[in-house]
């Protein structure tokens, strides 16, 4: 397939530069929708087997997103449901210490926050505008620390975390290091094979096209084996043997994998079906060819951004680039800035007086040449 994709849209003449806020629907996707509507209009139409099958087709086509194996994804319906399954599932001691980012997006610090009532202390660390360096964590580091959660990609910045290094340094000092992925993963690629990564969590409806509510989480299997869950679900225990779901107990939650950990409700026909059509779409596109052309999008926007009136605050270094272009006015407001763009049909998010730019697999050098032209 080549890019931009045209099985996005129609946008109705307008532009989208805003999958950091909701990512569209491709077509197969929509199709998709429709046939699981289509069933429960008709649910003579529902197959029992499909209960099983809704699951286990998300689950597979995740694992082949991230290079990770099934048994190491749980299904979620947010990107919070997995960080707030590790908060509440790792035992805690008193004084126990989880790091932050002061200025991150707080699906990422929330969850870790409630866990006052244990004890646990949450220091926000200084960052630049949500990214840090090796350096920088490691000054940070003491023998309280248990995790360090960040995310990919900063939401209001643009700022990009190298996992790399901030998981080698964590794992060299036993903290254990979990990434909110959701402003990267569907743009930027990830493999869970090669990372030195504990957790990771995104929500699905934004830089992978599904539809809200949807989500999910890669445990590595050591985390998995410190998580306590205190949840059966009926439905994950029954399994492909339907047939004899009355004939189950809990005694076989543990070979369950990180599946014991899923959302209840994995039969979500109307959720699941067209999140797992979006995202065989982008295995079919090719995550590298994706990722190749927004980075060539964004390049071209970087490169053609007014520097005597915009200051840029997501970086413009390849190896720093990320998803999105940030940009901040010298003067004026960016509320001004928003207006003339919303005149002139180009969707993108204005956040902290920054306006915030993402280009994805469905937009082109046209595009960008668009809001180059307003801004
Ligand atoms: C970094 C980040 N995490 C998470 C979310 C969404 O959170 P959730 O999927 O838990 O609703 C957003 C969306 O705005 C985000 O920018």
């Amino acid at each position: 397939m080549s890019l931009p994709d045209e099985t996005f849209g129609p946008f109705d003449g307008r532009v989208w530069l805003n999958a950091a806020h909701q990512g569209p629907l491709p077509r197969v996707a929509v199709e998709a929708a429709r046939r699981a509507l289509q069933r429960k209009v008709q649910p003579h139409l529902i197959r029992d087997e499909e209960f099983h099958l809704v699951p286990a087709r998300l689950r597979s086509v995740l694992a082949r997103l991230v290079n990770a194996r099934e048994s190491d994804i749980v299904l979620g319906n947010s990107a919070s449901f997995g960080l707030q399954l590790i908060a509440n599932g790792l035992e805690w001691k008193p004084g126990d210490e989880v790091l932050v980012p002061d200025d991150d997006f707080p699906a990422s610090i929330l969850p870790w926050t409630v866990l006052k009532h244990t004890g646990v202390v949450v220091r926000r660390i200084p960052t630049n505008d949500g990214a840090m360096t090796a350096g920088a964590l490691a000054s940070q580091l003491n023998e309280r620390t248990r995790v360090v959660c960040v995310s990919w990609v900063n939401s209001f910045s643009g700022r990009v975390n190298d996992l790399r290094s901030l998981g080698s340094l964590c794992r060299n000092e036993g903290v254990l290091f979990v990434v909110n992925a959701t402003q990267g993963l569907g743009s930027l690629t990830l493999d869970m094979g090669a990372l030195p990564v504990d957790g990771v969590t995104s929500c699905g409806f934004k830089w992978l096209c599904g539809p809200y509510g949807t989500g999910f989480c890669w445990l590595h299997p050591d985390l998995q084996a410190q998580l306590e869950s205190r949840q059966a679900y009926w439905l994950t225990l029954a399994g492909e043997r339907w047939n004899e779901m009355d004939r189950r107990d809990d005694s076989s939650l543990g070979d369950l994998g990180a599946a014991r950990f899923d959302v209840f409700g994995t039969a979500n026909f109307l959720n699941f079906e067209p999140w797992t059509a979006s995202l065989e779409h982008f295995l079919d596109a090719g995550l590298g060819t994706i990722e190749q052309h927004n980075a060539m999008l964004l390049d071209r926007l970087v490169a053609g951004i007014d520097s005597a009136e915009w200051w840029l605050i997501s970086r413009r270094a390849p190896s720093e680039r990320s998803t999105m272009a940030v940009i901040e006015p010298r003067r004026g407001s960016a509320g001004e800035a928003m207006s003339r763009l919303s005149r002139a049909r180009i969707d993108v998010a204005e956040r902290r007086g920054r306006i915030r730019i993402s280009p994805h697999l469905y937009n082109s050098i046209d595009d960008i040449d668009r809001v180059l032209a307003v801004l």
